[in-house]
């Protein structure tokens, strides 16, 4: 089963307080989701390899870390996923980023791809599926199912906030992708949205209502 890291960081909790608050416009709205992704990033990225090299200080030789040219990739799940994709680049700017997007089968409601583009290097990238919400986990299952289709094998799914139910649905789904959101809420309502949540992350990202 695939392990699920709640990143409660009094940075992260604070902004998304704000980010929660409905009286918080688009433009500070858009500015937090990505600031918060940014802090996500910091901690998403503890288990990338080091390699050691030489340097020389101004004092002296010394040996040194750096990353060892791990490839990543970013996919944000279309639309809202495209608000958290700056703020990861900030810390990771030689990622590559593909986008998927899915629309829901008014027949089956059963999300299906309509764009698909990756990055040429699927299977030799490990990557990380971003949305900001995990509502009921059919998103992000189908999209983390269409990576695997094209190759990918090291998948992590990283969002803000996220129902059980959808965190249960991506662990059934796929127990080897490991889930990374900054809160866990209540249950999802009627209408398909987290209580308490944020409302509906597109449309505030993108001043859309
Ligand atoms: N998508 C959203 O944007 N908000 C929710 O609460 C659930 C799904």
């Amino acid at each position: 089963m695939s392990k699920v890291y709640v990143f409660d960081h009094p940075l992260i909790q604070h902004k998304l307080t704000y980010i929660r608050d409905k009286h918080t416009g688009t433009k500070e709205f858009r500015e937090l989701v990505e600031e918060v992704a940014t802090l996500m990033a910091f901690e998403i990225t503890r288990d990338l390899p080091l390699q050691e090299v030489d340097i020389e200080t101004p004092v002296s030789k010394a040996k040194a870390k750096v990353i060892a040219g791990k490839k990543l990739g970013i996919i944000p799940i279309l639309r809202a996923g495209i608000g958290m994709v700056d703020g990861i680049l900030k810390l990771i700017p030689a990622a590559k980023v593909g986008h998927i997007g899915l629309y829901r089968d008014p027949e089956t409601l059963k999300p299906v791809e309509y764009y698909v583009k990756l990055p040429t290097d699927v299977e030799e990238r490990d990557f990380i599926v971003v949305d900001p919400m995990l509502a009921t986990g059919g998103s992000a299952v189908e999209a983390i199912h269409a990576l695997k289709k094209r190759g990918a094998k090291n998948i992590k799914f990283m969002c803000l906030i996220a129902a059980p139910e959808g965190v249960e649905a991506v662990q059934q789904a796929h127990p080897d992708v490991d889930i990374y959101i900054a809160a866990l809420d209540e249950k999802l309502n009627d209408h398909g949205y987290i209580v308490p949540g944020l409302g509906d992350a597109g449309d505030r990202l993108f001043g859309t209502k």
